[in-house]
């Protein structure tokens, strides 16, 4: 599926060449546009390569139609590589008042937009049944994030306000992001890290980083199993992927283990993929290779197991397992 952005971008200079206008701007060739007789409407879509004459009409050319302030907003949320979908529902949210224009101000200012399509719903006390049924968060999940209600229900369970949550595998900084609205200290670093919310930094170096004992929730949401296989696992010099895998993440989890203090938490998270991969030799294996060696780790460290969490989202199409962990 193409960004949004460059269909966008795409399309108005399209339009430019089409009508012949260099000059326009895109608020002036989207109106041109949509003043264009069905007939000449139509060999234009088709030159911009769509199927759809309703969708370059109601979703891309009324976006660049939209009057400031929200228009310009909206429009930039595509810079940041929003879909259509998610601009139309916050277009949608905001014009029935649910969604106010500040907040929307905020959130592009702070690039934290995708919040504003997740936390509309009713909150529902998912979190307290056995099993987490939790609302979807698509685009987390396409980003191999943490769900991000997750990341809030556990800290909200296993910190205190003003505690330190520690996340030496942040990727995206989901779990950072929720502590410090939670009005917990938080520090987030990985191998990949931005420098912003998250450290650029190897789970080697954590305890130099912030010495022992400091920690009063250490979250380790590690890359999967066929993650590791793809990236780490070298067949040449290893027979067996998941012994690999699981030495692998003893070692990481090693490293972090000394920040946490005594009586401590830790969370260990992973996110079963439901396709077998490459190195998954039965599918009957699937969620043992993802799940097995996470209680593995958690028997093979000196901590108590406290929790042990299944969360599945609403539309079945994730589920998650969460050991959850004390140190004495
Ligand atoms: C499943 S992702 C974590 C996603 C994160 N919880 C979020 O919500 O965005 C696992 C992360 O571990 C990082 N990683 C892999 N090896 C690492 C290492 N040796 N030290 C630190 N981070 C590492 C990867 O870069 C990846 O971002």
């Amino acid at each position: 599926m193409p960004n949004a952005h460059l269909v966008y971008q795409r399309v108005i200079q399209a339009g430019r060449d089409f009508l012949n206008r260099p000059e326009a701007n895109d608020q002036q060739i989207a109106s041109s546009l949509l003043e264009l007789d069905e007939a000449r409407f139509k060999v234009f879509t088709h030159l911009v390569g769509m199927t759809s004459t309703k969708h370059l009409r109601y979703t891309v050319l009324a976006l660049a139609c939209l009057e400031p302030p929200v228009g310009p907003l909206l429009r930039e949320l595509l810079v940041e590589g929003a879909s259509f979908v998610e601009v139309h529902k916050l277009l949608s949210l905001y014009r029935k008042r649910q969604l106010e224009l500040a907040q929307l101000q905020k959130a592009v200012q702070e690039h934290s937009w995708p919040r504003l399509l997740t936390t509309r719903r009713a909150p529902v006390d998912w979190a307290s049944r056995p099993v987490w049924i939790f609302p979807a968060d698509k685009r987390s999940r396409r980003l191999e994030g943490l769900n991000p209600a997750i990341a809030e229900v556990l800290i909200q369970r296993y910190s205190e306000p003003g505690g330190l949550v520690v996340d030496p595998m942040a990727g995206r900084g989901t779990v950072v992001q929720k502590a410090l609205e939670l009005g917990r200290k938080a520090w987030g670093s990985d191998i990949n890290g931005d420098g912003r919310l998250v450290h650029k930094m190897d789970i080697a170096d954590l305890v130099d980083a912030l010495g022992e004992a400091v920690a009063d929730l250490l979250v380790l949401h590690p890359p999967t199993f066929s993650w590791f296989a793809r990236n780490v696992f070298d067949p040449s010099i290893h027979e067996h992927p998941e012994t690999d895998y699981t030495n692998w993440l003893s070692r990481h989890l090693e490293c972090a283990l000394p920040v946490l203090k005594p009586r401590g938490r830790l969370v260990l998270i992973v996110r079963p993929e439901h396709k077998p991969q490459r190195f998954i030799r039965h599918e009957g294996l699937v969620r043992w290779a993802f799940v097995a060696p996470l209680e593995l780790l958690l028997s093979e460290q000196d901590l108590e197991p406290l929790h042990y969490h299944l969360a599945v989202s609403e539309d079945g199409e994730e589920d998650w397992s969460i050991f959850v962990g004390l140190k004495p």
